[in-house]
């Protein structure tokens, strides 16, 4: 996603996908402001705006959020980033935690130096981060976020796909797009039947209504009847279905539907276990408890399957799908209570060094006024898995200007997937990220001009704070390269 990342529509027309995310944003905020406003002592400058996302987006991804949130009037000093995982434990070590019973506080209660995974499990994204809570009870984390796209979404695309095998891709095309009412009730009903499966009734079956379209659509395509097609068709779900012509009604066995979600909860589990089996071998750490939240927490098929694969080690809270929200308030408030988090990458900064011929290459040898210098040095800001303070630089640089009327300064910053720091930026697997750039306005004071610059790694976001040498404070603008994913 980028800033001219496009999203097209169902007639397949391109849109601004920043002007998209622009205006739902200012239609939260627009409708927020009208009930603050009742209020007459808040006005909307007192209101601070926390924006949520899953942990393991890119930096790119949450600066694109900032972007689409500005443009939708949320001034840059009124908005914080939240992660997702961070925000649900936050709600529920605030909450859900001090208010379980003696017995449950026993096995799920937290103490200093306890460990817990916690699962957003939501529409499109499976987001997992691990936390441990130290001796001030803040948070930190022991691993860099994971996850995948593992939602729930994936079983309506399931249904879809079993009735691609059953009509041909060109049916379901032609049905989608030319009677997309129908299609959205099709798959409005389906959504519905997912989220109450397995229901009471453990011989249950699940009917659904074919739309007159449909069978109208596969009939065009396939010269045969829906009837006769599925009489011939071998697929995991259409083999349990069940068509009446009469009412366009199919009925799917339980264990036909139970395929639907196959796929997405063994992904899912698999990747727990790998994380929690990861944390044991490298990090000699057993985790405590499973916090499950997102609205795909709610769903039976999947907590029976936590609760078989991570017995007694799992917990489904009540609040699964408003945890998030409600946390990121607390998080809005005290952005601190996560301490330290893991650095994802190996960071550095382009930097030139004072020439060494023992050292450095020859040819990277480059004659400056201030005597010769090597260029293009990778300066370590962030080793990858490095435990990182949130609230506490993570780099200080001095710079000093490199010519009289210089009126800006720019630090490139490149990032490695590798542990060990390269010697240069222009090794294989170091990828430049963007810049950080410092507007220097006054030139007074010509050569004699330096800032200290303080990077932030540790934070939701990558932020800079320079401050030059007459002690002014200057924005520092982070400029992501596009090519960036
Ligand atoms: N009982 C259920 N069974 C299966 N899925 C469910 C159930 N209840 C809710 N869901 C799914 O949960 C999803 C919504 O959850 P949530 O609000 O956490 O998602 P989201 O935060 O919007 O998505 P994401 O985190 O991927 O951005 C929907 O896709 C819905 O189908
Ligand atoms: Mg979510």
């Amino acid at each position: 996603m980028h800033s001219k990342s496009t999203i097209t529509d169902q007639r397949n027309r391109d849109y601004s996908a920043l002007e998209v995310f622009a205006i739902s944003i200012r239609y939260v905020k627009d409708k927020i402001i009208e009930r603050v406003k009742d209020q007459e002592t808040v006005t909307e400058k007192d209101v601070y705006f926390v924006l949520t996302c899953p942990a393991i987006w890119s930096e790119h991804a949450k600066q694109f959020m900032r972007n689409a949130a500005f443009k939708a009037g949320i001034p840059h000093d009124h908005l914080r980033i939240g992660l997702e995982p961070e925000c649900a434990a936050i709600y529920l070590h605030n909450v859900t935690l001090p208010e379980l019973s003696t017995s449950n506080r026993k096995s799920f209660g937290m103490q200093d130096g306890d460990g817990y995974l916690i699962v957003d499990m939501g529409g499109g994204t499976v987001d997992i981060a691990a936390h441990k809570i130290n001796r001030r009870g803040a948070f930190e984390e022991i691993m860099v976020p994971n996850g995948g796209p593992w939602g729930a979404l994936n079983i309506n695309l399931k249904f879809e796909q079993a009735l691609v095998a059953l009509s041909g891709g060109g049916t379901f095309e032609t049905f989608r797009r030319e009677c997309s009412q129908d299609y959205l009730e099709l798959m409005r009903s389906f959504e519905y039947k997912k989220i109450a499966f397995p229901g009471e009734s453990s011989s249950s079956k699940v009917v659904l209504t074919i739309p007159t379209t449909y069978r109208e659509c596969h009939l065009a395509e396939n010269h045969v009847d829906l009837t006769q097609s599925l009489k011939e068709v071998h697929h995991a779900v259409m083999d349990s279905v069940q068509f009446n012509p009469k009412n366009n009604k199919i009925s799917l066995t339980k264990s036909g539907f139970e395929n639907l979600y196959k796929d997405t909860l063994e992904s899912i589990v698999s990747n727990v276990k790998t994380i929690l089996s990861e944390l044991v071998d490298k990090k000699r750490f057993q985790i405590k408890t499973i916090f499950c939240v997102g609205g795909f927490a709610d769903c039976q098929m999947l907590r029976d399957r936590f609760k078989t694969e991570f017995e007694g080690r799992v917990v489904f809270p009540k609040e699964a799908i408003t945890a998030v929200m409600k946390g990121a308030i607390i998080f809005g408030r005290d952005e601190r209570i996560v301490e330290t988090r893991i650095s994802k990458f190996t960071y550095g900064l382009d930097w030139s060094l004072e020439f060494d011929p023992k050292k450095h290459l020859k040819w990277k040898l480059e004659r400056t006024d201030s005597g010769p210098v090597c260029r293009d040095c990778f300066l370590p800001i962030a080793q990858k898995d490095q435990s990182i303070r949130s609230d506490m630089p993570t780099k200080v640089i001095d710079s000093y200007v490199k010519t009289v009327d210089q009126k800006e300064m720019e630090f490139p910053f490149y990032r490695t997937s590798s542990g060990e720091p390269p010697k240069y930026i222009d090794e294989p697997g170091c990828l430049y990220m963007g810049s950080m750039c410092v507007a220097l306005d006054d030139i007074s004071g010509g050569l004699d001009r330096s800032v200290k610059l303080e990077i932030y790694f540790g934070a939701t976001e990558m932020r800079a704070v320079a401050t030059d040498n007459k002690n002014r404070v200057h924005s520092v603008a982070f400029n992501l390269s596009e090519t960036q994913v």
